[in-house]
């Protein structure tokens, strides 16, 4: 359904963009109208978004490239490696795309991160877009240009910093998005107030069954809201040299139970809400916020249909196990693993803590 869209700017020097958040955006030419000039196009797409929405991208595009082609990637975190990378090359020279080949990424986090991190790399760097069909990529991995893929041993540990030149989200996609990928995208969306706008928190509080219902009004409330607080952290800190890792709210705990269950096992974005839930505990335990500040954001996750407690990921030595994980973090410094704690209500600060506090708090958080 096609309104006015609106439109969040990522102020980034001669790196800045824009974001467009509407409806009927992504089949629309004059989407497109203000991108470089180039004679070829790649949409990078996956198996299931694709046969949605990938006609419609490439019949908008066609009004402005010569030629459009397109690679489908396998669909699924388990999939975000060299090998399917390597697909993206493949495509990318068999076509004699040259180095102003314009690539789209057509898809949710996943084909986000991995066209990024191809065109960073592709001659040296050629211009993409993100078309984010995820609420989760809308609202987070499709803004900021942190580009990668996995590694067996940690996630996203291979990448790049690559800024987009444009962020089209069209709020029409989300009508097909499985039930379970949009509360996975409700996890980013909180994260946003108990690290920097507790407004916002009231307002998800009071909202959250119209996002689970998919109400529109309420849905462009809520990525644009998003893109703004992200937009004004990545104004501050584009390559994470402090501010930015409070975007990591949750992560640490949810990237070691994304990689102990196996990628794909647990959504990025259940991990993310479990490991808000344990975040928010250790702050507690840190004395940073008090235990009501906990159990109200427990419920708000509870209310978006995710996951509030950690996985078991070992019988013998659970806590250990998350541990071991959680020092391949990349914020992790000498072995030591830094948190992103909440330090009073609307407010994050990256902190360490003693083994014995952290193991207390997996003990106390995960499912047994
Ligand atoms: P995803 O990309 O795997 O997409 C989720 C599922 O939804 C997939 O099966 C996909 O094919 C399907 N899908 C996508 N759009 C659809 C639509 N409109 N209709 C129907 N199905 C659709 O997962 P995600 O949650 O979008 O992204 C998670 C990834 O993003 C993780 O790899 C995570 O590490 C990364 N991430 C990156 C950043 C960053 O700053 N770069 C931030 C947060 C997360
Ligand atoms: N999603 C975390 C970041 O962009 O920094």
């Amino acid at each position: 359904m096609p309104s006015t869209p609106q439109q969040v700017a990522i102020d980034l020097d001669e790196r800045s963009y824009q974001i467009v958040i509407g409806g009927g955006l992504l089949g629309d030419a004059s989407t497109y109208a203000g991108l470089p000039k180039a004679s070829t196009a790649l949409v990078v797409s996956n198996t299931t978004v694709a046969p949605l929405y990938a006609s419609a991208l490439r019949t908008a595009l066609a009004a402005r490239y010569a030629q459009v082609h397109e690679v489908q990637l396998p669909d699924g975190e388990e999939h975000k490696n060299w090998q399917t990378l390597q697909k993206i090359f493949d495509t990318l020279l068999e076509q004699g795309c040259d180095r102003k080949t314009v690539l789209f990424a057509l898809g949710g986090g996943v084909v986000g991160d991995m066209t990024g991190f191809a065109a960073a790399s592709y001659m040296r760097g050629v211009p993409f877009v993100q078309v984010p069909t995820t609420l989760l990529a809308q609202v987070d991995s499709s803004v900021g240009g942190k580009t990668a893929i996995n590694h067996p041993l940690g996630k996203n540990m291979i990448g790049a910093f690559y800024q987009p030149q444009l962020v089209v989200c069209d709020l029409d996609v989300l009508d097909t998005l499985p039930p379970r990928e949009l509360s996975a995208g409700l996890a980013e969306v909180i994260k946003y107030g108990p690290i920097a706008d507790m407004a916002f928190l009231d307002w998800l509080e009071s909202h959250i069954d119209a996002l689970m219902a998919r109400d529109r009004a309420a849905l462009a409330h809520a990525v644009r809201r998003s893109c703004e607080i992200k937009a004004w952290v990545v104004g501050q800190d584009e390559r994470e040299s402090g501010l930015r890792a409070i975007l990591n709210f949750g992560h640490t705990f949810g990237h070691a139970i994304e990689a102990g269950m196996g990628y794909g096992a647990w959504l990025h974005g259940e991990g993310v809400g479990a490991g808000m839930v344990m975040a928010a505990e250790l702050s507690c335990r840190l004395g940073l916020v008090d235990a009501a500040f906990v159990r109200r954001l427990r419920a708000l996750i509870a209310r978006a249909g995710l996951p509030v407690r950690g996985a078991l990921l070992d019988a013998k030595d659970n806590a250990g196990r998350y541990l071991e994980l959680m020092r391949v973090d990349k914020k992790a410094e000498g072995g030591e693993i830094r948190f992103v704690v909440i330090d009073g209500p609307g407010r994050a600060a990256v902190r360490c803590a003693p083994d014995a506090l952290v193991r207390a708090v997996i003990d106390d958080c995960c499912a047994s």
